[in-house]
C-alpha cells in the first residue's frame, strides 16, 4: 500500500487560539494519546512571542518533555523569525517550520513584517536551520485566499514556494489558512505548484471552515500530494486570520486515506481517546465529521470483545466440566 504522511498539528494550530490555558503536562499527555493511535509526526508548539500567543509560552518545556517521553516522535515547531529559530535550537529541536504568508496584510497581522521582510527573514531562518543540521518546513499561508486581500494570485504562491524550496525547505506546506478552497482549485493549484516543488516535498494544510476539508484532501491526493497536515478532533484556527475555523480533522483524513488504498499508520478508532482527552481539556465537544461514527465503532469493538471473552469463559467452564 502506498504511504500517506500525516503531521498532526493539533498541539500548535489547535491549541494556539484556545481560551482555556492548557498546562504543559496536559499537552504532553495529549501527545501520548496521539502516539498511542499511531501518529508519528506532530507540530508540537511555536517559538513565538508569548505576548502574541500566551498558550505557546511553554514551548521549550513541551519540546523537552517530548524528547524525554516520546523520543521517536517526529516533532516540528513553528518559528516566525531568527529569534524563534535560536530559541528552538537551544531547546534541542530537530525540525522547524517558518510561516510566510502570501499577502502583504497577512504578514503584517501575523508577524508584523512586510511581505518583502517576511520573505527575507524566512529564507534566512531556513538557511540557518539547514546550516545547523536540522530539518525544515516552510508554510505558504493564505495560499488560496486572504481574509484581508481576497483571492491570492497563484503566480505569487508559485514564486514564494519556489523561493522557500531554493532556500532549503525540506517540505513546502501550502496552507488554506481560512478554509476557503474548493476541490477543483486545490487540484489546479497543487498541480501547478508541483512544477516548482517536487511532489514528494510538497505538503498541504487544510481547514474545514466550509466543510470542504475531506473533498479538498481527495483533490490533493488526486494531484499526487502525499503529505498532509491535519488536526485530531479538527481543533484549530488562527488567532490572526478572521474566519479561520477548525482544521481538517485527522480522523476524517485517515478514514478517507485508509479506505482509498493508502496506509497512514494511524488507527482512527484509537484517535477517539485523543479527541476525548482534548475535549476534557478544552471543555467543549470536538471531532471531525466521522468522530461520532468512530465512537460507535469503538463501542461495537468493545462489545464484541466482551462477548468474545464471555464466550471463551463459557467454553472454558464447559471444557472444565467435561474434563472432570
Ligand atoms: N519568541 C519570543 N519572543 C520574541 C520572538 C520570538 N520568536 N521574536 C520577538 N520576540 C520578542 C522580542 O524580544 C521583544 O520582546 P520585549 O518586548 O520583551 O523586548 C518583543 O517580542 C517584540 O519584538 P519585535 O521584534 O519588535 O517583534 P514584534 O512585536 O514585531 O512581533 C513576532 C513579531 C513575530 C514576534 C510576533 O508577531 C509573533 O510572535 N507572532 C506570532 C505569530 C503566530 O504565532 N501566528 C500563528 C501561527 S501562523
Ligand atoms: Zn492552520
Amino acid at each position: 500500500m502506498e504511504r500517506l504522511y500525516i503531521t498532526d498539528v493539533c498541539m500548535r494550530d489547535g491549541l494556539q487560539n484556545q481560551c482555556a490555558q492548557v498546562s504543559t503536562e496536559a499537552k504532553l499527555a495529549l501527545a501520548q494519546h496521539l502516539v498511542a493511535a499511531g501518529v508519528a509526526s506532530v507540530e508540537a508548539t511555536s517559538f513565538v512571542s508569548p505576548k502574541a500567543v500566551p498558550q505557546m509560552a511553554d514551548a521549550a518545556d513541551v519540546v523537552l518533555g517530548l524528547q524525554q517521553r516520546l523520543p521517536t516522535l517526529r516533532t516540528s515547531v513553528l518559528v516566525p523569525n531568527l529569534k524563534g529559530l535560536r530559541r528552538a535550537l537551544q531547546a534541542g529541536c530537530r525540525e522547524v517550520a517558518v510561516v510566510l504568508s502570501a499577502t502583504e496584510e497577512m504578514n503584517r497581522r501575523n508577524i508584523n513584517m512586510s511581505l518583502t521582510q517576511a520573505r527575507e527573514e524566512s529564507a534566512l531562518v531556513l538557511r540557518e536551520a539547514r546550516a545547523s543540521g536540522i530539518k525544515t518546513r516552510a508554510y505558504i499561508a493564505v495560499a488560496f485566499d486572504c481574509p484581508f486581500e481576497g483571492a491570492t494570485p497563484l503566480d505569487r504562491v508559485k514564486v514564494l514556494a519556489a523561493e522557500m524550496y531554493a532556500a532549503g525547505a525540506d517540505e513546502v506546506v501550502i496552507a488554506d489558512t481560512i478554509g476557503s478552497a474548493f476541490p477543483a482549485e486545490v487540484r489546479r493549484r497543487m498541480t501547478e505548484l508541483a512544477t516548482v516543488v517536487p511532489l514528494d516535498r510538497l505538503s498541504i494544510h487544510l481547514h474545514d471552515t466550509r466543510g470542504m476539508g475531506v473533498a479538498n484532501a481527495w483533490a490533493a491526493i488526486e494531484a499526487g500530494v502525499r503529505r498532509f497536515d491535519a488536526s485530531a478532533g479538527g481543533i484549530g484556527g488562527c488567532p490572526f486570520a478572521p474566519g479561520a475555523a477548525g482544521n481538517l480533522a485527522t480522523e476524517d483524513l485517515v478514514l478517507l486515506a485508509e479506505n482509498s488504498g493508502f496506509d497512514t499508520g494511524i488507527n482512527p478508532v484509537a484517535l477517539v481517546s485523543a479527541i476525548e482527552f482534548a475535549e476534557s481539556l478544552l471543555g467543549r465537544p470536538l471531532g471531525g465529521h466521522s468522530a461520532r461514527w468512530l465512537i460507535r465503532q469503538r463501542e461495537r469493538a468493545a462489545q464484541t470483545s466482551t462477548e468474545g471473552i464471555a464466550r471463551l469463559n463459557v467454553q472454558n467452564s464447559t471444557n472444565s466440566v467435561s474434563s472432570t
